[in-house]
């Protein structure tokens, strides 16, 4: 099949965190390099992206936060936008998925399946929140283990020992929204036939036998699963989602499944994006639709949304779905709730101007075809001796030695040894080389060759020692010069795809306009007595030890542990020397009186007798001490601390509080009355 057109999509990422390494190097930054490359091809190709806001972890996170799903994904959605910008993941554009077109579009897929007859109704018992008056999604249910005692297990999975659960497996369920005891009740959903669909669905795989191997491995276990695929529900008793078409019988208090709806972003994202055209790239059967994803969502692009588009019968299904493995980091997996993570928003603060680093590190270790390791190390390694010793220091001489030379003109090319006809040779393989790794979904490996070229440079002026011949054999100097210097304009435009920064500044430095794929692979790109810049050029700086030190502390400061009981526990601070424990002056202190600070919130006004004086405390807890529990009892008091203003009161020293890890603090107290004042060692 010949394709006229390419559509390119990047897994919508939920809007209820931001973006870690992990998914740029599973999903994004491959899907942008393939585009780009496309593009420099001159390709027709267009690469939608946006937001996933629904699905129920956005709800939870909303109750946690005690604010609205909305409000939610207004914060995320600005996040990760701007993470990827600031990476340079090149979307044509970024939705979302609370959008109204993205409302209409997904109604309308889901009112044509209905009314095809595709769905069959199914009731179903589900638990039910007799006091929330609400279903409950099974993450709402939580009790005990049965299979390790954690009684904060949740109706789908229990954190603690990672086994898959469903509701009805819960010792003493309750409902995470009022803590009532959830009751089941009967509930009529719509399901997908998957079971019907199987025969269909198993040939349209086995007409894809091109996908990667753990993506078609994975697809034909679930066909080959006991029983094969189920019925799944698209609808949920939910009041978070896009919801049923109104019309429809049964609707009431319906939502779309987020699986259903979600994909169908893509859809709405290419309308909104070109309300005339987009037709043109969804409804055409000469459209290679292209889907990067990671390896968790490859149930859902490789069976469910392909049969969801097969009965809609409009549409052209997915071509490939090339799905990456998971990037680990020092060692252990990638994990939010644990704060493992390196944050993209946070790379971009610590590491300003060095986003084709990161974009470099993680397409050399990218976990193409097996999970793989991010260390902080090897970032170092790989920056200060890849990009700065081989790529910086190859364009940086060639535009130094050529400013030294020739005042900064390309010299002439005279007659080529066989050493030049073979460095000819392999710029000339070059674009062709590394556009077909690209197009086998092979970065890593393209990358390498990329970088080949800066060896093949830096060799052959080491070999020709141009420094030391200038004098003695200049005709040979011009020659190599000028085939350095091609080298350099090849790599800026074979480099673009996976370093846009870096490939604007070779362009920059060698005064060329920005040229496309079909220019490279030619050692006349730049002419004789062309002028390039002046200035030296350093691309990448090295990396210290130190900066990598405080990245691989940050990460180890910050994440978060847990008891056996699967509380959060903040991880030790930085030790400390006695001496520096010693200029700390605690003392034993009676509460006096206490009453909340008028118009705050948290803020509890007390006076405290530390035997030395009365003093006015304010503590940020009216929100968990009612002020009469806490007079008359003794606390401790961080007596030296420097007085400070707090909503206009002074306030002076701290008394210490425990945490006990939901966010409520509880006064620490002697266990026998001492004489206030007594210090604490
Ligand atoms: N939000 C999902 C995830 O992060 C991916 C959705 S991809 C789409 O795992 F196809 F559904 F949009
Ligand atoms: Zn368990």
């Amino acid at each position: 099949m010949k394709f006229k057109r390419i559509l390119v999509t990047a897994a919508l990422p939920y809007a209820n965190g931001p973006l870690h390494i992990g998914h740029i190097a599973g999903c994004y930054l491959p899907a942008d390099i393939y585009v780009r490359y496309l593009r420099s091809k001159g390709e027709d190709v267009i690469f939608i992206c946006g937001s996933d806001e629904h699905g129920v972890p956005i709800t939870i996170r909303a109750q946690k936060e005690n604010t609205t799903p909305q409000a939610i994904v207004d914060k995320y959605h600005q996040i990760l936008k701007e993470s990827f910008k600031g990476l340079n993941i090149s979307f044509d554009i970024y939705s979302r998925t609370t959008n109204k077109l993205h409302y209409q579009t997904a109604q309308d897929f889901f009112r044509t399946l209905y009314q095809k007859g595709v769905f069959i109704e199914k009731e179903s018992e589900q638990f039910y929140d007799p006091e929330a008056n609400q279903f409950l999604a099974d993450r709402y249910i939580i009790g005990t283990c049965p299979k390790c005692g954690n009684d904060k297990a949740y109706g789908d999975q229990c954190e603690k020992c990672g086994s898959t659960l469903s509701p009805e497996e819960l010792i003493n369920p309750k409902s995470a929204l009022t803590n009532a005891t959830p009751v089941k009740k009967v509930t009529k959903n719509w399901y997908l036939p998957l079971d019907k669909l199987q025969p269909k669905i198993a040939e349209y795989i086995e007409q894809h036998k091109h996908w990667k191997p753990n993506v078609y491995g994975q697809c034909k276990s679930w066909l080959e699963s006991t029983g094969g695929l189920q019925p799944r529900a698209m609808t949920r008793d939910l009041n978070w989602g896009v919801p049923v078409p109104p019309e429809i019988p049964g609707s009431q208090g319906k939502v779309l499944y987020v699986w259903f709806d979600a994909p169908i972003g893509y859809i709405s994202a290419t309308k909104e994006l070109m309300p005339d055209k987009w037709e043109i790239y969804w409804k055409s059967q000469d459209t290679k639709l292209v889907h990067f994803i990671g390896k968790d969502n490859i149930v859902f692009h490789c069976i469910i949304f392909p049969a969801m588009l097969m009965e809609h019968g409009e549409y052209v299904l997915p071509y490939d779905v090339p799905a990456n493995e998971f990037l680990n980091l020092e060692g252990e997996k990638i994990s939010t709730s644990r704060n493992w993570a390196v944050w993209v928003d946070e790379y971009l603060k610590d590491f300003p101007g060095k986003e084709d680093v990161l974009r470099y590190v993680l397409c050399a270790t990218a976990p193409e075809t097996k999970d793989n390791d991010f260390t902080w190390k090897e970032f170092q390694t790989r920056n200060n001796s890849e990009l700065a010793d081989i790529l910086g220091n190859f364009i940086n001489r060639v535009v130094v030695l050529i400013n030294k030379f020739y005042e900064g003109k390309i010299p002439h090319a005279g007659t080529f040894s066989k050493q030049d006809m073979l460095l000819i040779n392999s710029i000339s393989e070059a674009p062709l080389k590394i556009g077909e790794k690209i197009e086998q979904y092979k970065f890593r490996d393209a990358l390498f060759e990329l970088m080949q070229l800066a060896r093949f440079g830096n060799k052959y002026l080491a070999d020709n020692e141009p420094w030391k011949q200038i004098k003695s054999n200049p005709e040979l100097v011009n020659t190599v010069m000028n085939l350095s210097a091609q080298i350099a304009a090849n790599i800026a435009i074979l480099s673009e795809p996976f370093l846009p920064n870096t490939s604007a500044k070779i362009f920059n430095a060698l005064k060329l306009p920005h040229l496309k794929w079909s220019n490279a692979g030619s050692v006349n790109i730049l002419n004789t007595g062309h002028q390039i810049q002046k200035e030296p050029i350093i691309l990448f700086e090295k990396i210290e030890d130190s900066v990598i030190e405080k990245q691989i502390q940050k990460l180890q400061e910050k994440k978060v542990s847990y008891t056996n009981n699967n509380q959060p526990l903040m991880p030790l601070k930085t030790e400390i020397s006695i001496d520096e424990f010693d200029k700390c002056d605690i003392r034993v202190g009676k509460v006096l009186k206490a009453e909340k600070v008028p118009n705050t919130d948290k803020l509890l006004k007390l006076e405290v007798d530390i035997g030395l004086e009365i003093r006015t405390i304010v503590s940020g807890v009216a929100h968990c001490i009612n002020p009469k529990d806490i007079v008359g009892k003794q606390v401790i008091v961080l007596a030296n601390l420097k007085p400070r203003k707090i909503k206009g009161i002074e306030s002076k020293g701290m008394i210490l509080y425990a945490d006990n890890g939901n966010g409520q603090l509880v006064p620490v107290s002697p266990i026998q009355e001492l004489t206030n004042g007594s210090s604490v060692k």
